[in-house]
Parts: C-alpha cells; structure tokens; sequence
C-alpha cells in the first residue's frame, strides 16, 4: 500500500500523455500511466501540471519584510536602498529577523517554491542575523530547505572586521562562502578578495556564491577572476556568479571571450531579473539599459542559468510575494526569451537549473527521489508562465503542505454567464 497517489498529471519536462505518481515514506515509488496500486490517500490532478518544487536561488532572508521601516525607499535606487538599511540594521532583533524568515518561508511554501538559498550580512559584530537565521533553517527544515550563504556585505576587504567576522559564520554552520567584489575599494581590492574567499571555500570543502558584477561599469569583471580561480582551485560546479549585471554592459568581443572561460570553470549564473530591471540603468537617461545579465547567450552557450527573487518588501524592492513564475515571467520578457525552448528554458531556471546551483539531493520527479512537487492551474510550463497560476497542492515529503482552490471569474455578459479562466 502506497502512502499517496496523485493520478492524471501531466509532469514537467514529460511530453509523453498523463501520469500518475505513488509515492512511500517521503519518496516518488512509481511513476506510471494508468497505475493500479492503492493508496491512503489520492488526489486527481485533472490533467493539470505538476512540477518539482521552484527554487529561489538568490534571496536576502535578513532583510525581506521590513518595508517602511523606520521608512519607504522613495527613489528606488540601490544607493538608497544601501542607506536605508544601514537604518534598518540596529533596529533589528532576533526574534524580529525569525518571525519575518518563517512568514516568507509561509509565502514561498503556497507559491510551490521549497528551496531557498539566502544571503545573510556578516559585517556585524553580534552576527545576530547569522544565529538567528541558523535556527530558522532548523526549523523549517520540514518544509524548505534553506541554504545560508556568508555575506561580507559591506566588503570583505573594505570592512576591517568582515574577514574575521565571515570564518566566525562559517564555523557557526553557514553552508556557502559569499563576496561582493565589484564593493572593494579598488579592481585589486576586489580581485584579491575573490582568490581570498575562493582559497577559503577550497579549504573547507564549501561551495561559492558571490554577488558579482553588480554594476552598469562595463569594466566591473570581476567574473573573469572568479572563473579562472574556481578552475584554478578545482572548483568546478561548485562557483555561483550572482546578479552579472555588468555583462548587459560589455563590450561583445570581450564577452565572446568571457563567456567560454565561464564555461570552462562550469560557472552557475544567477540571474535576478525583479531586482536589475529596477536598479540597473539608473544613472542613464535613453536610451535606459536593462541591466540584466546575458541569460540567453549564457544559457545557450551551456551554462546553467537560475533565477533569484532576491528581494521581498526590503529597502530594495518595495514588491513582491515570493512568486517565482513572476521572476521567471520578468526574464523572459526583461531577457526577450519568448521563443517556446527559451520559455522552457526560463521555467528550468526557477525550478531544476536551481536545484543544480544549490546542490540539492533527491530532487526530481524520478522514481527514488523526494516526493516534493507542485500542482498547478495550468497544462503545461508556458500556460504556468503566462499565467502564474493558482498553486493547487503543494507537497512535501509526500504530504500536504500548502492548498489553493481553484480560480476562476464569473462573467455576466448580456444573457449569457460565463465562467473564465483564461484557458483557450
Ligand atoms: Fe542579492
């Protein structure tokens, strides 16, 4: 006897009819069309799609849900922004930092997105955010895996504590080692800092995850550092290059350099495309640059590409519900990727492209991994990103985490009543 069945969905990436999936002890046991097998419990999926989980590369746990306090960012820029949370910081408690962690991690799990991989800003002393996040991740552990990585937001070098302060973080059990180059006070400042952090993260058998190139200065490349000391160190697969704004910005024959050296050293981009379309081009008038890092070229050229949401309500972005298919919808249209393969493309950087940057186990639809997927209002990938429908069932482990009843509008057209879903 099986635990759950979940009977006539059609499965992401799978062009082969419907299917049904059995799953035991928190594992995918069967896939199959037409399965016999009983279960406790079962649930008809109507022929809608059913996805792995969505995965939020990119986040900043520490800062999401402070809007307005103690005020709004009213130009949106990211100078403000900074300054503002220099605000923010002191005003800060643990308690204050868990509850804000486990009410986005609510939003996340009724959106279908059960992996995030945040940020935490290690330039203060008490490391607070970093104690205090560490026991979120012990305590949504049911429900999300949550990756921390070490922050040295206001420079690794430029903070004269940062270096010290980021080895506390890591010794106190946060997973990825962080930077932010393109923030020292000089190229060499930064590009010392990369060697620095990426000879760290050998050391200890840790992965990398810096914000890198976060800048419309054509001649902020960092990356190219970042690529040739993880092929350096033996650290391929395991480098992320977060934000890569600057590549929007350089020169072409440079890039046509860049990128094979990025491909060499199976550098994982994340792209934030929320965040960049609102930051990026603020010192230009027109034409405005976009300022999102080159997802089509990227991704086209091998690399794995994810999406981040990056940002929820916090002094940068004043948006948002922690929806990845809105992440996912903005770089398509930001990355003019409307073809039907770069659209697929773009639902795989919310979903097993992330996956693939965060290293997680078990994650897929095969038969052996978790039984942790998503059922969504739509019938395939591209009607998911048009609409960004309703998360119907949201499971985890193989049992129910998060329920939304379908939607629809009624019409009173003139005689007639009619039910839209806006489904053709
Ligand atoms: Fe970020």
């Amino acid at each position: 006897m099986l635990d759950l069945i979940i009977r006539n969905a059609r499965l992401a990436g799978d062009k082969d009819g419907l299917k049904d999936i059995g799953c035991k002890d928190g594992r995918i046991a069967v896939v199959e069309s037409s399965l016999e097998a009983k279960a406790k419990e079962e649930f008809d999926a109507e022929g809608y799609l059913l996805t792995a989980p969505f995965v939020d590369s990119h986040f900043h746990m520490d800062a999401t849900l402070t809007y307005g306090r103690p005020r709004v960012n009213q130009s949106g820029t990211l100078l403000e922004g900074i300054a503002l949370w220099s605000e923010v910081k002191p005003l800060l408690d643990a308690e204050d930092i868990k509850s804000r962690a486990h009410q986005l991690c609510r939003w996340a799990a009724a959106k279908g997105t059960l992996a995030i991989r945040s940020h935490v800003d290690i330039c203060d002393p008490s490391l607070l955010a970093v104690e205090a996040l560490l026991e979120v991740v012990k305590e949504v552990e049911p429900y999300i895996d949550l990756q921390l990585v070490a922050f040295p937001q206001d420079g690794f070098f430029r903070d004269p504590q940062a270096e010290e302060l980021l080895v506390r973080a890591l010794d106190k059990g946060v997973h990825v080692v962080g930077g932010i180059p393109h923030f020292e006070r000089s190229m060499e400042d930064g590009s010392r800092s990369v060697t620095a952090l990426c000879e760290l993260a050998a050391e200890r058998g840790l992965m990398v995850d810096m914000h890198c190139d976060e800048s419309d200065d054509p001649h902020s490349r960092h990356i190219e550092m970042l690529a040739r000391e993880t092929s350096r160190l033996g650290l391929q697969g395991r480098v992320t290059g977060s934000h890569l704004t600057s590549m929007h910005s350089m020169d072409n024959y440079y890039v046509s350099k860049l990128i094979p050296l990025m491909k060499e050293a199976e550098i994982n981009v994340i792209a934030n495309p929320l965040i960049n379309i609102t930051l990026q081009g603020r010192h230009d008038t027109y034409p405005k640059r976009r300022g999102m890092t080159r997802v089509k070229e990227l991704a086209e050229a091998g690399l794995n590409v994810a999406c981040g949401h990056d940002c929820v309500m916090d002094p940068w972005y004043s948006l948002g519900s922690h929806d990845m298919l809105e992440v996912a919808s903005m770089g398509l249209h930001v990355g003019q990727m409307t073809g039907q393969a770069e659209m697929m493309e773009m639902f795989r950087s919310v979903t097993e492209n992330g996956a693939k940057t965060l290293g997680l186990e078990g994650y897929g639809l095969e038969v052996g991994c978790n039984a942790d997927f998503v059922i969504l209002q739509a019938k395939n990938e591209i009607e998911a990103l048009r609409l960004r429908p309703a998360r119907l069932r949201v499971y985890r482990r193989g049992k129910l985490l998060s329920s939304t009843p379908k939607q629809s509008a009624t019409v009173y057209w003139g005689d007639v009543t009619a039910d839209v879903d806006f489904t053709l």
